[in-house]
């Protein structure tokens, strides 16, 4: 029995899988599909302090949360530790999310290009700052998720910056910032940080299977795994590692009916939700029907479609032979 409980903060579950804040997927439909199949907490996309303090504040938040998605993250992007402490404290007062974490580790240019997100780590005086700015004012546990640095010794730096800061977890993404998403998350360093803290460090990178997660868990021994691309289009991962973890059998599943299956179940989800317009639904097509013969039949016609009946209905009719 490898699944292992996670406190953080005061948010007790019962196994450690948590899924990936990832933009333009980890929309609150995608997050109850994912818990359903296993997954411990959920995080939402990084909202940015900037957008959210300079637009009409309740719309963006619209959607965000609901009682079904619980304990759940709210992960924050900025780079100055007052836009973040406003933002934070307008969150917690609106969503009471259990966990607000924020975003050290984004590398893409149209974020660091602004400090944020990974830039975060040139400057030790700054995530310092950011954290124990959020930790002083919420009443909501804070968390951080960082990549690694160039050198050992600087992400354990930034590592204890972070607990000595007040944060109740640490999320460590294996790869540097300038890696992007080549070569592989380097699981050793991660290992260095989980030794190094007190608090619960969660390994995250190429988590995609059963094997990949149990090698996270014995390598590193960090309190939780998290699982971001493997569960695009495919949240039935958290069923298979969860089982895995806890039985060390292997679930037997045809991957071609569950993807659908589950591709339907979102679709629903996005309705039930009202999320279904708000949504790119062509992107998530693509990673749901991911290896199916008549997958860009559905891509392709998926723009015309009013509502998710019809969506439906358009995927019996590409896959009859499975239907
Ligand atoms: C489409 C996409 C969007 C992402 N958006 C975010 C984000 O908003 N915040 C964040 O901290 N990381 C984001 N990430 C990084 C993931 O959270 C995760 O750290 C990374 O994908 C490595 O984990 P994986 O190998 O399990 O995918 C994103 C990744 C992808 C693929």
């Amino acid at each position: 029995m490898k699944l292992n409980k996670l406190k953080i903060g005061k948010t007790e579950t019962p196994g450690n899988l948590l899924l990936a804040p990832m933009a333009d997927v980890t929309n609150l439909a995608f997050r109850l599909l994912c818990r359903q199949n296993g997954a411990d907490i959920t995080y939402t996309e990084m909202i940015s302090a900037d957008a959210l303090l300079n637009e009409n504040r309740k719309s963006l938040l619209k959607g965000l949360s609901s009682p079904e998605d619980r304990p759940f993250g709210v992960q924050l992007v900025g780079s100055s530790p007052e836009k973040l402490r406003e933002t934070a404290l307008f969150i917690e007062d609106e969503c009471s999310p259990e966990l607000i974490d924020v975003n050290m580790g984004c590398p893409a240019p149209r974020i660091t290009g602004t400090g944020c997100g990974s830039a975060l780590l040139n400057s030790e005086k700054l995530v310092y700052e950011i954290i124990s700015e959020l930790t002083g004012v919420l009443k909501t546990p804070v968390t951080a998720k960082i990549r690694i640095l160039e050198r050992d010794e600087k992400t354990l730096e930034i590592a204890r910056l972070i607990e000595k800061a007040g944060a109740s977890a640490l999320t460590v993404h294996g790869r540097k910032a300038e890696q992007m998403y080549s070569g592989n998350s380097d699981l050793t360093t991660i290992r260095a940080v989980k030794r190094e803290l007190s608090i619960p460090v969660i390994a995250n990178g190429d988590i995609r299977d059963e094997e990949s997660a149990e090698v996270a868990i014995d390598f590193t021994g960090c309190d939780g795994l998290m699982i971001g691309r493997a569960a695009m289009g495919n949240p039935f991962v958290f069923k298979r590692i969860r089982h895995y973890l806890e039985t060390g059998e292997k679930l037997k599943i045809d991957r071609q009916v569950q993807q659908l299956e589950d591709f339907k179940s979102y679709i629903a989800l996005l309705e039930e939700y009202s999320l279904y317009s708000s949504t790119n639904l062509r992107m998530h097509a693509h990673w749901f029907t991911k290896g199916l013969h008549g997958s860009r039949q559905i891509r392709e016609k998926i723009n015309n479609l009013k509502d998710g009946k019809a969506l439906i209905e358009l995927i019996k009719n590409s896959f009859e032979e499975i239907y």
